[in-house]
């Protein structure tokens, strides 16, 4: 019955979130949001359209305006009305974090930083003497070599670059058995081929470990690959929600208007409303997206017929 009843709630539901800061300014406006479990769900936006912002407040590190609202995390609320719960904590334990800044310890390992993720499991006298039963290490080096930096296990997190780190992230949501991955633009700093491989690692938590992934991207062309849904930000309002394959150019042009050379790249939003009708004949290779040709192409393909309509 239990599992019943765990299976049908959603994994992220938000209702009629706003957020003001002191200064004023509006930077959610009545926010509803559902999202299931077993998503992988984009989160697009020009910047200051409030993404990160939106995840600060699923996450409970931000408290919304004082209205009527609720944001809850597989049932359990973590925020209503303006304020957040007191077992914010125990919910937390469910959510995996890759936010771009405080993602690691700098000064401790790499392994060290991923048992952390483990630390919520455990009982209090091992959480004190910081002593970890062999079994959270043995897990800790299988997650660390499922994203591919089992070699760096020793080294500080320091010395890790911008993917690795990102990596060693997710590592430690996996070790923590989060069941919800949270990412704000997990990418945004990374050259391609270190995007491509923090990109492939979320897919592989939400298709093998079967996570719930809420990313914020700042390209278009990269939701479309990897995130079969998009949330599209704009000044704290969700303007668009559906299937990513239906964000064509022209449609980005017409829920962010000049906004929209930022979401896409500026040589493919120059060229947006050229190709727009032109869609329907370039070829479907059915490859992935090369890392190395440059952008505009990347973008072309992931605009490809069969995801235009
Ligand atoms: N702590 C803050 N105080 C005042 N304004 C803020 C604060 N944090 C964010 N904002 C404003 O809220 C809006 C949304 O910001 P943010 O969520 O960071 O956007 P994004 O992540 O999409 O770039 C922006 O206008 C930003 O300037
Ligand atoms: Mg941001």
């Amino acid at each position: 019955m239990e599992a019943i009843r765990e299976a049908i709630r959603e994994a992220i539901r938000i209702e009629r979130l706003s957020k003001t800061f002191s200064n004023g300014r509006k930077a959610l406006d009545e926010i509803d949001l559902r999202v299931e479990p077993g998503e992988m769900v984009a989160l697009i936006g020009a910047s200051g359209s409030g993404k990160s912002t939106l995840l600060r407040h699923i996450a409970g590190f931000t408290a919304s305006d004082a209205q009527p609202s609720q944001i809850a995390i597989l049932g359990r609320p973590i925020q209503q009305n303006g304020r957040i719960v007191r077992e914010v904590r125990s919910i937390r334990r469910d959510i995996g974090f890759v936010f771009q800044q405080f993602n690691l310890v700098n000064r401790l390992s790499v392994e060290s930083n991923v048992l952390i993720g483990a630390l919520a499991r455990l009982p209090l006298w091992r959480r004190l003497t910081g002593r970890f039963p062999g079994a959270e290490r043995a897990l800790s080096m299988a997650a660390l070599n499922e994203v591919g930096i089992g070699d760096h296990a020793r080294e500080r997190a320091a010395n890790l670059s911008g993917g690795q780190q990102q990596r060693a992230a997710l590592a430690r949501a996996l070790v923590q058995r989060a069941r919800i991955v949270l990412a704000d633009e997990p990418i945004a700093s990374l050259d391609p081929e270190s995007s491509r491989r923090v990109m492939e690692m979320l897919r592989t938590l939400n298709v093998e470990h079967q996570l719930t992934v809420l990313v914020s991207l700042h390209q278009v062309d990269i939701a479309m690959q990897y995130c079969p849904r998009t949330v599209a930000l704009r000044r704290g309002k969700v303007v668009y929600d559906g299937p990513s394959a239906a964000l064509s150019p022209a449609l980005l042009k017409k829920l962010y208007g000049d906004d929209a050379r930022e979401l896409l790249d500026e040589a493919s939003a120059d060229s947006a409303t050229d190709h727009a009708d032109n869609n329907a004949n370039e070829g479907d290779t059915g490859a992935p997206a090369q890392d190395t040709a440059p952008t505009s192409t990347r973008y072309a393909f992931a605009l490809n017929p069969a995801h235009s309509s």
